[in-house]
Order: structure tokens, then C-alpha cells, then sequence
């Protein structure tokens, strides 16, 4: 059988490790062809194009500084440039969390959280918005702590909840064009930004969670990979929760 997204461009942003990363192998393994976006690691970029190329895909790097607005605003038209096309499948995932009290956490700490996590997914998608052909898929990345809140977190909750809203609305904009635009929230997973987290909060988080256990990036890669199917064509404007049934922390 034809893989499901063969003769498909996906770009990626911040694929140069955890969720990200998972999300480009799996496309690949799907059949589409990645533009990896990653912001400082070249190495590790250039080890998932490696990874994406074994699979037999084809595998494009770019590196911009998704805090910075002229970056991110040309980065799909550079995706384009590269791949010979406008990418069909756009996920938006690179993101950062700066945890700490409000009061603690420096100005120019927010502004680069809400720089990378809102402003560089809206202009991303303006690119996109004019560009990408019919039936493609638009797929933001937000999280569960828009509606499990956690103390120390309320500048990176506000940069989700607005990328959340962004993509229900943007949604009915590009719906007449037969593209969707989801986000998958996922709850807590295994990446290095968990990995180097409170391990003091892991039996609490154990505890909360239905399935009794933290989630894996190739999980969110699975829900992620099928939304960029045509047979999820029908879901749009949605915001998809993947947390193995976690409760308020
Ligand atoms: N892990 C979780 O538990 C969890 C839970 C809920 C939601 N999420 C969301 O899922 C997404 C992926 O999370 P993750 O845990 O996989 O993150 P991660 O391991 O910290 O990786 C973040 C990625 O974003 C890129 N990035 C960060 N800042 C950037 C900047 N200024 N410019 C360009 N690229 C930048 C990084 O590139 P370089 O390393 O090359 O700089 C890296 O590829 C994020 O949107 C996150 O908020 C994660």
C-alpha cells in the first residue's frame, strides 16, 4: 500500500529534537518529504535529516531564530524555495516555557516566550495562509496547561492559550480553501525539557495521570502524523488534548 503522505512537503519547525523531532521522523515514515526547521543545534538538526533520509524521504535544514520576527516571517517561503513547492503540511512546534514566579521572571524573558511560542506560528502561518495548495494541513502545537494550571507557568499557559485561540480562528479563514488547522496539546512528555525538570514532580504527575505514566514523543507524533492524513480531512479548528487523562496538577 502507498504510504499516506507520499508526494507531500512537510515543514517542521524546531525538529531538531524532542516532539519535533519525533514529528519529522514519523511524517517521513508516512511518506512526506521534511523541511526541518531547528534554531541552534545544527548537529542534532543534521542527525534527524540523517534519520529522515534512511527512510527514504528527502530532507531539507533550515535554521532561523524564531524570536526574531523577519525570521520567522520568511521562513516558509524559504521552505518553499527548498522543496521546490509551497509545503502542504505545516506544524508549528518549536517552543519554549520559561518557568518561574511572575514576578521573577525578567521582560525580556515573556517577550521572547510570546515572540517564539505566538508571534513566530502566526506570521509562519501568514506565509503559508496565501501559499499552501488546497487539502493541506496547518497543525500547532499548544498544551494541556491552558486548562491544567500549574503555579510558575502562567506566561507560557497565556502563549498556549493564545496559539490555541489563533488556531480555531484561523481555522474558518482557510476552511473555504479545504485546509485545516488543529492544534494537538500534549500533556507531560518525555523530552529533554522534562528530563532536565523538577524529578520531584514526577510522582505527583504519575499520580494524576489515568494511564500512570508520562508520554513519549513519538506518541505525539502518531496523533500529529494522522491529522496531516486525508482521511482526517473532516477535523479542523480543533484543539486535541494527548495527556493519558491527566487531572488538574
Ligand atoms: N515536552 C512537553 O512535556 C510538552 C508539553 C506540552 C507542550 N509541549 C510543546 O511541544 C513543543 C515541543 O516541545 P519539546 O519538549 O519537544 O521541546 P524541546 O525538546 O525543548 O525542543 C524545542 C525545539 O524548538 C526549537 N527552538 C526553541 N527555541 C527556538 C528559537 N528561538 N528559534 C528557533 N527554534 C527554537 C529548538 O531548536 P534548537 O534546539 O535547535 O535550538 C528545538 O528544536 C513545544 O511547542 C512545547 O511547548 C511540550
Amino acid at each position: 500500500m502507498q504510504p499516506p503522505l507520499l508526494g507531500k512537503t512537510a515543514l517542521v519547525t524546531g525538529a531538531s529534537r524532542g516532539i519535533g523531532a519525533a514529528i519529522a521522523r514519523r511524517l517521513a515514515a508516512d511518506g512526506a518529504d521534511l523541511v526541518l526547521h531547528y534554531g541552534h543545534d545544527t548537529a542534532a538538526a543534521e542527525g534527524v535529516a540523517a534519520d529522515v533520509c534512511a527512510l527514504g524521504r528527502r530532507a531539507s535544514l533550515l535554521q532561523a531564530d524564531l524570536a526574531d520576527a523577519a525570521q520567522s516571517e520568511s521562513l516558509y517561503g524559504q521552505a518553499a524555495a527548498l522543496s521546490g513547492g509551497a509545503p502542504a503540511i505545516l506544524v508549528n512546534n518549536a517552543g519554549i516555557g520559561r518557568f518561574a514566579a511572575l514576578a521573577e521572571l525578567p521582560v525580556a524573558e515573556i517577550q521572547t516566550v510570546l515572540a517564539v511560542n505566538v508571534t513566530a506560528p502566526i506570521l509562519i502561518c501568514r506565509a503559508a495562509a496565501g501559499a499552501m495548495p488546497a487539502g493541506g494541513r496547518i497543525i500547532n502545537l499548544g498544551s494541556v496547561i491552558t486548562d491544567r494550571p500549574v503555579a510558575g507557568r502562567a506566561t507560557y499557559a497565556a502563549s498556549k492559550g493564545a496559539l490555541h485561540a489563533f488556531t480555531s480562528v484561523l481555522a474558518q479563514e482557510l476552511g473555504p480553501r479545504g485546509i485545516s488547522v488543529n492544534a494537538v496539546a500534549p500533556g507531560v512528555t518525555a523530552t529533554d525539557r522534562f528530563k532536565r525538570g523538577d524529578a520531584s514532580r514526577v510522582p505527583e504527575i504519575l499520580a494524576r495521570t489515568a494511564l500512570g505514566r508520562i508520554g513519549t514523543p513519538e506518541e505525539i507524533a502518531a496523533l500529529v502524523a494522522w491529522l496531516c492524513r486525508d482521511e482526517a480531512g473532516w477535523i479542523t479548528g480543533e484543539i486535541i488534548r494527548a495527556d493519558g487523562g491527566l487531572r488538574g496538577l
